[in-house]
């Protein structure tokens, strides 16, 4: 997607050999970029959420498992990037999946080809994905196209936290659509949710919004339902983290009560997602690992006073306690559809196997 006029992507190879990523720390106050040349340099990234985002991870984690190959491409070393890069963030599935894909590709090659071999096999999965959200924007095309419809009114659109192109490697997932629907000439508007404790709704989805030229405005957490009573919500669309073989959706904490309210109201919820966040070895959303972060991400707020410093400040009592799971499960009941790059489905197993049939064999 462009920024200002120019194109960017969220992750690229550049010629020192490194990785080159924006820097989503930083925005929406600037834009700055980062070369990532060691896995220790990939592995903090995605740590401190300098990228983010489960494809994006996915992505930077394939990058790091290549970068820590190229003085040393031994067994042991594959072992032990693995389990680096494995350990920086629990719940996007992307992540264990792009390294799986990686090291398949790599197993049985000599040592000497194992670096090259896997940074193109890195490459190849960002280009998998910017594809896929492509795919999964065409789909989800369709049902903005049918909301639209009746009046040719806007289409209010609200989404929970960012899962536009800042968190895949071009495109987006739930905001895919959306662009492809502002882009095809239909009025939307985007409710953004705000997205504590991290703000990666009024940072990052307002930002790439903004940077569209799509309609939006970014409300607070818990004004979703209200606005759905009020008949001023059309759809939900979400992204997702990990998604179960039976469309149990894991995504950022706060978008079950989302699905909640969709479903009190009749307001259709869908969430969008590649093939590389449904997670085929779990039923269940319970087994999902949900990561536990820092209490000073709930306890400050990071933002730009008025001298035009970034700054953070607190907000809760220095004696209180805080909790900071960062995602939550909503269940497949509550889930409308599942839009992927192969179309849309249900939220449950059949669905899910109607479209990838090839999981029937180990289901
Ligand atoms: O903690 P983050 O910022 O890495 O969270 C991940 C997300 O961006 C969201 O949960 C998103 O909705 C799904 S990933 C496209």
């Amino acid at each position: 997607m462009k920024i200002s006029g120019v194109p960017y992507r969220t992750i690229w190879p550049v010629e020192s050999g490194a990785v080159r990523v924006i820097d989503q720390s930083r925005l929406p106050f600037e834009l700055v970029t980062l070369d990532l040349a060691t896995l220790e340099d990939a592995a903090r990234a995605i740590k401190t959420m300098v990228v983010r985002g489960a494809p994006l991870i996915g992505a930077t984690a394939a990058y790091g498992l290549a970068l820590a190959l190229r003085a040393d491409a031994s067994d042991r070393r594959i072992e032990e990037a693995a389990r680096i890069l494995l350990a920086t963030r629990p719940t996007a599935v992307n992540l264990a999946w792009a390294l799986a894909r990686v090291r398949s590709v790599i197993a049985h090659l000599e040592p000497g080809r194992r670096f090259q071999a896997a940074f193109r096999e890195a490459g190849k999965i960002c280009d998998a994905d910017v594809e896929q959200c492509r795919s999964i924007g065409v789909h989800g095309l369709e049902i903005i196209r049918r909301l639209a419809k009746p009046s040719r009114r806007r289409v209010n659109i609200l989404t929970h936290c960012n899962a536009g192109w800042l968190a895949c490697v071009d495109w987006g997932t739930a905001l895919a659509p959306i662009y492809m629907a502002h882009d095809a000439g239909i009025p939307v508007h985007v409710w953004v949710d705000e997205t504590r404790p991290r703000n990666q709704g009024a940072s990052l989805t307002a930002y790439e919004l903004g940077a569209h030229g799509v309609p939006h405005t970014v409300i607070v957490d818990n004004l979703g339902g209200l606005l759905m009573q009020r008949g001023e919500v059309d759809c939900v669309i979400v992204g997702s983290d990990r998604t179960t073989a039976c469309g149990d959706v894991c995504n950022k904490v706060g978008t079950y009560l989302k699905a909640l309210a969709a479903k009190d109201n009749d307001v259709p919820f869908y969430a969008a997602l590649p093939v590389s966040t449904i997670d085929w070895s779990l039923d269940s959303g319970r087994d999902i690992e949900i990561e536990e972060r820092s209490a000073a991400e709930v306890t400050s707020v990071i933002g730009r006073t008025a001298a035009g410093e970034v700054a953070s400040v607190r907000v809760v009592p220095e004696a209180s306690a805080a909790l900071n799971l960062a995602f939550d499960v909503t269940p497949a009941r509550l889930v409308t559809g599942i839009i992927t790059e192969r179309g849309v489905c249900a939220a449950g197993r059949e669905g899910l196997l109607d479209l990838y049939p090839e999981q029937r064999r180990s289901a």
